[in-house]
């Protein structure tokens, strides 16, 4: 959308007000609007790494989401100050997992003797809670860019891994990369008795997943890719791996939204591709790649927006700026001390992972 020039004016004024004592960060998925004011673009993976890279900036103006704001909180100094500029902007698929309802599998897990032997992998699109349970119990976080990494030290360090939130993630990164089979998984549902599962499949089971998804790349379904694929002869289907185990298997690639870029970068002139992911990025790398000659499309036929993300927008970004700029600290995102402490066990593990 065409962002208005007076709001553009107000947002640069109020940086340049600032100025080094702001850092803002945008993930891929923010509107156009917004990702021009962005110091650092990038995926989850990157954003929590680049979150850090500026120790002296006072404030982290987060463009994203809840659980990145909160992992940029945990990564970041207890001087640093990350905002959010619209505290509404969450996440669907972090709110299918409660502490409440990760405690209770816990226990499940333990009435079935195999809780020694579990090894936690929580994706970071998780609340904090979720994050410090999962550096308890001896476990890491993964992004959609290190997921295969991320579960080969958990099976270095036990035997069975209980995936958090996504189960497609899990599912596509133990099936497709790692050579499982889709035996090998089981589905926890938060909703039933037991997560729905007998003692007796949880003891089988190597890949406990949890029964999450997210609503934007849940969307993409079998149909489109075989649609695409009579539209367009010769395309590429380029999707991200929180889309379901089916599409992943037709595809012809599947990546994080900085591989999915950095393929798109790597491809030569000509080349077609149907990309299945947010609908904001999306059009940016069909405007941006045009000019070479590589035709991009959006995977579906319907629009698909992640609608929390795009709760940042220009009025927002340039609210939160100017009260900063007015030395009122605003929208500030603080996850409690213990939370902290847990959560950055396994965030670091995650960093440390080879
Ligand atoms: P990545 O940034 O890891 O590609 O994840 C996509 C996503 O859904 C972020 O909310
Ligand atoms: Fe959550 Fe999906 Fe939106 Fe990412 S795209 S913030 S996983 S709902």
């Amino acid at each position: 959308s065409p962002s208005d020039p007076d709001l553009v004016e107000r947002a640069r004024a109020a940086k340049e007000r600032l100025g080094d004592k702001v850092f803002v960060l945008g993930h891929h998925y923010q509107r156009d609007e917004v990702i021009q004011f962005a110091d650092v673009t990038g995926d989850s993976f990157k954003l929590a790494k680049d979150a850090a890279a500026r120790p002296d900036a006072e404030y982290i103006v987060f463009c994203g989401v809840h659980f990145m704001a909160e992992s940029a909180d945990i990564l970041t100094t207890d001087d640093q100050k990350v905002v959010l500029p619209d505290l509404a902007a969450g996440c669907s698929m972090a709110d299918m997992a409660t502490a409440e309802q990760v405690a209770e599998c816990w226990d499940v897990l333990t009435e079935a003797g195999i809780a020694e032997q579990v090894v936690p992998v929580s994706y970071m699109n998780s609340s904090a809670d979720i994050k410090a349970f999962t550096g308890k119990h001896g476990g890491t976080i993964c992004t959609s860019s290190n997921a295969e990494r991320a579960l080969e030290w958990a099976f270095e360090q036990g035997e069975k891994v209980l995936f958090l939130p996504d189960q497609h993630l899990g599912r596509n990164t133990a099936v497709r990369d790692m050579g499982m089979s889709l035996d090998d998984c089981v589905v926890y549902n938060p909703h039933k008795p037991n997560g729905g599962l007998t003692a007796e499949q949880l003891r089988a089971a190597k890949m406990i997943l949890w029964r999450g998804h997210c609503s934007v790349h849940g969307r993409f379904s079998l149909e489109s890719v075989e649609d695409v694929r009579a539209r367009i002869p010769g395309v590429n289907v380029l999707v991200h791996p929180e889309c379901k185990h089916e599409v992943v298997a037709a595809a012809d690639h599947v990546g994080s939204t900085e591989h999915i870029i950095k393929t798109l970068e790597a491809a030569p002139a000509g080349s077609k591709w149907a990309i299945g992911t947010e609908l904001n990025l999306v059009r940016r790398l069909a405007n941006r790649f045009a000019p070479e000659g590589k035709e991009i499309v959006f995977l579906d036929k319907t629009v698909c927006f992640c609608s929390t993300m795009n709760r940042i927008d220009l009025p927002h970004l340039v609210w939160a700026l100017e009260s900063l700029a007015d030395g009122k600290l605003v929208n500030r995102i603080e996850v409690d001390r213990e939370t902290e402490q847990f959560a950055k066990l396994a965030l670091e593990r995650m960093l440390a992972l080879p």
